[in-house]
């Protein structure tokens, strides 16, 4: 079976670079080069200036795997195996699945976390997240009845992309017990940890199951996303293993600009991260103004975890209002079509700098209707 046209990516290559205003980016305000240089101690700054640009080594630099498995207490930094977010993804799929196996994973969701277990022949049992007044759960007796399925692979991603939805510490703990009482393995996207509106991450599932593994990286919460740098972290070494045989026909190895401009921003994770929640903080009261004044049109709740929300339209169809946006304001919206989800829904984005501005446009396009 072949892999189906990534429709998220397709939409972002279609209107990202081409329309001014954008309103429902995943990121957060990416920094520029010379901001996180700035944040360099004297030693990193001083490699930097001399750095060779030849091969790196191929499961990570190990200072820099060191400083990952800082944040995986019980972790070592040959736990952890670096690559491009996205990659890593396509690495764990490729490697831990078999045609026939069935997977378990959350839905609506980024479309890569089913879309290669699809692709190899894999049976896929979506984990449905339910809008009740406008929020957005993933009822965990829905996910213990799936896992009759016996599945290979559970795939979640919390703090969830698009829903904005997280599980409560005590949830999370229930999803541990479940899956490992199952026998199944549990990869768990974490790509917008540290983004949490109460300020309290989940600790990652690889902290808590001997075989999961638990994926993160520099593009939401560092605001680095360009940096193209993530990492698969597992204490299953055998996995792990399997992983760098195929990386060696992906990637082979991260740029050694990159490995270092990402060690600067782990040796600044706590600035970095809080620069990130309070353009989270500053945006937040203003959409929830918006929502207030334009909920007959537009409705939902904030993210309670990252920075996208999944807002309900109340037009005919939200694929059409996106269009019409992008063409006749030049405002980005991304609708659930992207997402297989129907076409009543649209993704907001808070993490831009631009947020306010953007959101004003869209008031003005309703306003209009
Ligand atoms: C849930 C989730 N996982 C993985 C990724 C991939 O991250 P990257 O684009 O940095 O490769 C994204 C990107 O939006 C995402 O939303």
């Amino acid at each position: 079976m072949s892999l189906r046209p990534f429709a998220l990516e397709r939409y972002f290559a279609r209107y990202e670079f081409s329309t001014p205003h954008l309103l429902s980016s995943s990121d957060c305000e990416a920094l520029t080069l010379t901001e996180l240089l700035s944040h360099a101690s004297p030693a990193d700054r001083l490699v930097w200036d001399n750095l060779s640009l030849g091969y790196t080594e191929s499961p990570g630099h190990p200072v820099l795997r060191a400083a990952i498995a800082h944040d995986y207490p019980g972790l070592s930094p040959n736990d952890i195996l670096t690559a491009v977010p996205e990659e890593a993804i396509y690495l764990a799929m490729r490697t831990l699945l078999s045609p026939g196996d069935h997977v378990v994973v959350t839905f609506p969701g980024y479309q890569s976390l089913y879309e290669i277990a699809r692709s190899l022949g894999c049976h896929l049992h979506f984990w449905q997240s339910r809008e009740e007044d406008g929020q957005w759960h993933f009822p965990l007796a829905d996910l213990e009845a799936l896992l009759a399925h016996n599945p290979t692979l559970v795939v979640v991603n919390f703090p969830h992309n698009p829903t904005g939805a997280t599980l409560s510490p005590t949830e999370w703990q229930s999803l541990i017990d479940l899956v490992s009482r199952s026998g199944a393995r549990l990869f768990s996207d974490e790509m917008y940890r540290g983004l949490e509106a109460n300020r309290k991450p989940l600790p990652p599932a690889a902290t808590l199951l001997p075989n999961a593994l638990s994926l993160a990286g520099l593009s939401k919460a560092y605001g680095l996303a360009g940096l193209r740098l993530g990492w698969l972290a597992t204490r299953d070494t055998d996995a792990l293993s399997r992983l760098q045989t195929y990386k060696d026909y992906t990637t082979i190895c991260s740029p050694a600009p990159v490995e270092h401009l990402a060690l600067i921003a782990l040796h600044n994770s706590e600035k970095l991260r809080l620069r990130a929640l309070s353009i989270l903080d500053q945006n937040r009261p203003l959409l929830a103004a918006f929502l207030s004044r334009y909920s007959h049109k537009i409705s939902g709740a904030l993210p309670a975890a990252g920075p996208v929300c999944f807002l309900r339209y109340h037009g005919p169809s939200a694929s059409a209002f996106a269009e019409h946006t992008a063409s006749s304001h030049g405002l980005m919206l991304l609708p659930s079509t992207v997402y297989d989800y129907g076409d009543s829904h649209l993704r907001l984005g808070l993490g831009r700098l631009s947020f306010p501005d953007a959101l004003d446009r869209l008031s003005a396009a309703l306003e209009l209707q």
